[in-house]
């Protein structure tokens, strides 16, 4: 995509900008989904919440997606096992890949690990073949990085009995 690395920095900063002195961990998902679907106009972001064995699906953009993921199944379930993010440029050729759209080509899943253990994943197809490389990585894993730094939140949350 054109201009990738320049979309990819104003998102940065517009997501250190509504995160700032914000804790909430929904809130600030809830944000950054927004603003990487207004930014880049992919198929579909949003988050996968670790809940007991399985994946909960959290906030988003996009259409309807399926709710609940288990450990190690699906690209998201896999980079939660694996900790680490997954590039897949044709969703048809990953084996396990859970079809929640049929216009979704390409995905990338980014871990978000705190404390050494993964807390939720970000979540993000794209309608072409093979639209993510390492830069979209870095950047996402910056991201992510951003929504660790809220990691109070999930602490707090975490003994609460909505979890
Ligand atoms: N494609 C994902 C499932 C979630 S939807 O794409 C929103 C997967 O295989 O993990």
């Amino acid at each position: 995509m054109e201009n990738k690395l320049i979309r990819y920095k104003m998102a940065l900063s517009q997501i250190k900008a509504v995160t700032e002195g914000e804790e909430d961990l929904l809130a600030n998902m809830a944000n950054v989904s927004a603003i990487i679907k207004e930014t880049f106009d992919f198929h579909w972001v949003g988050f996968y919440l670790v809940k007991g064995n399985e994946l909960v699906l959290g906030p988003f953009q996009g259409p309807v997606a399926c709710t609940r993921i288990k450990f190690g199944k699906g690209v998201c379930g896999c980079s939660w096992e694996r900790k680490e993010t997954i590039i897949v440029d044709d969703v048809d050729k990953f084996s396990g890949h859970i079809a929640c759209s049929p216009l979704s080509k390409s995905e990338i899943v980014v871990p978000i690990v705190v404390n050494g253990e993964v807390i939720a994943v970000l979540d993000i197809d794209s309608e072409k073949y093979g639209d993510f490389d390492g830069e979209d990585r870095n950047f996402l894993e910056e991201i992510s990085g951003i929504i660790v730094k809220k990691e109070k939140t999930y602490k707090k949350d975490k003994h609460s009995k909505n979890m």
